[in-house]
């Protein structure tokens, strides 16, 4: 989003209708459009009292150093029209010392810019490493992919999330409105839920995607229909039968799969 100027008022709509409905975190990065998501995120809050919103960006690989993250944290503010974050995410591992990275974040903290940090893109090793590091544990969130047709972070990466009270943020929580051949959306066990509750497909995948405590969804959308209807899907709980039948329809992995990203 911010890519395309004449698309700027629908996504400005976009956003503002998600708020309207209901929805309060916002996920953008100074990664996406080279700033110009943060940009548009940050005209379409222009009106909306700030404290109202939940609002993570994330710094890259090679900005979270000791020299570099408060020049990165700076811009972000500046384009996004504000004086702090929410949460800060590391936004996947490169090659600066996780120890570094870890003391800017918190040094970070300090200062009131942002309110809090966490990490993106982690696997359950790194998060292992980072719980072993001096103020590690202190992270709030990880932030991976997670959605019914990629579930390789049930075999061990949210269990251990669960066990450290560590809460996920599940991107492209839609599969990109299915656009990976994970046949989400032509499945008839999917298709059969959603007609039961009279919701659309992807309202179910969302669903189940948050059936889990401390589970956060963060889909992506340029339309206010779509919008709208992603925020309610926060009102729609799948029964018992219903998770069984999906877990059957879409299983978990019994083996350590390589961490998805996108
Ligand atoms: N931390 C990371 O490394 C990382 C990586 C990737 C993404 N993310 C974050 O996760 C967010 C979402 O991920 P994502 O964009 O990859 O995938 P996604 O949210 O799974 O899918 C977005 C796509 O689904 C479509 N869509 C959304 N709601 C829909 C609905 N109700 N009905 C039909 N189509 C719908 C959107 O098109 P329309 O605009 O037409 O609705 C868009 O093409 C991103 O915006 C970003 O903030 C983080």
């Amino acid at each position: 989003m911010g890519d395309r100027p004449d698309q700027r008022e629908t996504e400005i709509a976009a956003i503002r209708a998600g708020i309207a409905a209901g929805a309060r975190v916002i996920d953008t990065a100074e990664m996406y459009g080279s700033g110009r998501a943060e940009d548009l995120v940050g005209e379409a809050l222009a009106p909306i009292d700030r404290q109202q919103i939940y609002l993570i960006s994330k710094v890259l690989p090679e900005n979270a150093s000791r020299q570099r993250m408060a020049v990165s944290l700076d811009a972000s503010l500046r384009r996004l029209r504000t004086d702090y974050l929410d949460l800060y995410l590391y936004h996947w591992r490169g090659n600066v010392p996780l120890a570094e990275t870890v003391a800017e974040l918190q040094r970070l903290q300090q200062t009131g810019k942002i309110r809090s940090w966490g990490v993106s893109n982690f696997d359950i090793d790194d998060l292992k490493e980072l719980w072993q590091l001096p103020g590690g544990d202190q992270a709030v969130a990880n932030e991976d992919l997670y959605h019914l047709g990629s579930r390789g972070l049930d075999y061990a990466v949210l269990p251990w999330q669960r066990e450290h009270q560590l809460p996920l943020i599940a991107y492209s929580p839609i599969a990109q409105g299915d656009a990976w051949g994970h046949h989400l959306t032509t499945n008839e066990t999917v298709k059969a839920i959603a007609a039961q509750h009279h919701v659309s497909i992807y309202q179910v995948l969302l669903a189940w995607v948050i059936h889990q405590p401390q589970v956060l969804a963060i889909p992506q959308t340029s339309s206010v229909a779509h919008m709208t209807q992603n925020v309610a899907a926060a009102d729609l709980t799948l029964s018992p039968a219903e998770l069984t039948q999906l877990d059957q329809a879409f299983p978990a992995p019994t083996t350590k799969q390589p961490l998805d990203i996108l």
